[in-house]
């Protein structure tokens, strides 16, 4: 780590932007007036393995690759990863045995954006959310035509279910009624990047055994992730009918558009979902997010949702912050 802050160090003028949870943010600007001011990256991302991605996103910066690049190689470490059942190739199927991918790519500069939903049989959704955004005039390609798209752009494929993906799909799909569908879990990968612009992705196979055809709030820009290069960038995970019902991410952004902290932010969402949703609390949804003063946070409707963050001084899991139901107060009018 401290290699890479030297490198960051050694090409140019840094501003270093808080990389405390909270904090004020603080600015140390060097000397050399001519040199490119960078802003030390803070990359935050969901769950525990999100933190093989960031590391991976960290040294895609440190080598001089720029956000995008950082986002979407970071995140094929985890659509690389065949033990993870809820992203990529070793994703778990649908409820027809067809694993279909999800997944989503926004650039702060520009406010660009690139989704790709219920792709099948290529490896890196993440790569052709960015072929969208960056070959095509659309926002988002869907099912069959998204991978005739992807594979025209050369995009790599995957033979998937991977065998042991199948055999327990060939277990679930005997004995259904016994069998709870297992927990998905997404990952988002958000950053602001040494140019000081935000950038976010998101991948997905979604909730196991879905119906075929099912997509969830990864690829929604706006629900499963939402970058605002004025604001911040913010991605969720967990249940995503809960997440795109209400635009989770886009609030996320907004709360910090109106003075909120990362965590405070990503809290008051999840407050202002759980009043509102039916479910009240059992809501099963997720948010982190980072903001201009490099402040990061993190917060679930319960407990256990944890969440990596990386910078140059250190790639650390952290625990979310997490809804409390004396939080909620009264629930809207539309529970019944
Ligand atoms: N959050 C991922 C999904 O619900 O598909």
């Amino acid at each position: 780590m401290l290699t890479n802050r030297r490198s960051f160090l050694k090409q140019s003028t840094v501003i270093t932007v808080g990389t405390a949870a909270v904090g004020p943010s603080k600015l140390s600007i060097g000397e050399n007036k001519k040199m490119p001011k960078v802003v030390e990256p803070v990359i935050v991302s969901t769950w525990p393995f999100g933190k093989a991605s960031n590391d991976e996103a960290l040294r895609i910066l440190t080598m001089g690759g720029s956000g995008l690049d950082a986002i979407e190689k970071g995140i094929w470490i985890t659509e690389n990863d065949l033990g993870n059942g809820s992203v990529g190739a070793g994703g778990i199927p649908n409820a027809e045995g067809v694993v279909q991918l999800d997944a989503c790519i926004m650039s702060g500069p520009g406010h660009r954006a690139g989704s790709v939903a219920a792709i099948e049989g290529v490896r890196h959704p993440i790569s052709a959310a960015r072929k969208v955004m960056e070959k095509t005039k659309h926002v988002m390609l869907v099912g069959t035509g998204a991978k005739a798209f992807a594979l025209k752009e050369g995009l790599e494929t995957a033979q998937m279910p991977i065998e042991s993906r199948r055999q327990e799909w060939l277990k679930w799909k005997s004995n259904q009624e016994k069998n709870a569908a297992k927990n998905h879990d997404t990952i988002a990968l958000i950053l602001l990047a040494p140019d000081g612009h935000f950038y976010g992705g998101c991948s997905t196979s979604g909730w196991a055994y879905k119906l075929n055809g099912r997509v969830g709030d990864s690829p929604i820009i706006g629900g499963g992730l939402y970058v605002d290069d004025d604001v911040g960038a913010a991605g969720a995970t967990g249940l995503g009918e809960n997440v795109m019902r209400y635009c989770g991410s886009f609030q996320v952004v907004s709360f910090m558009q109106r003075g909120a902290s990362p965590v405070e932010a990503c809290m008051e969402t999840v407050k202002a979902i759980a009043r509102k949703d039916p479910k009240g609390a059992d809501l099963s949804i997720n948010f982190i997010a980072v903001d201009k003063q490099g402040r990061y946070g993190a917060a679930g409707s319960a407990e256990g949702f944890s969440y990596s963050v990386t910078t140059t001084t250190f790639s650390k899991v952290l625990s979310a912050a997490a809804l409390s139901s004396k939080d909620i107060g009264p629930v809207g009018g539309n529970r019944n």
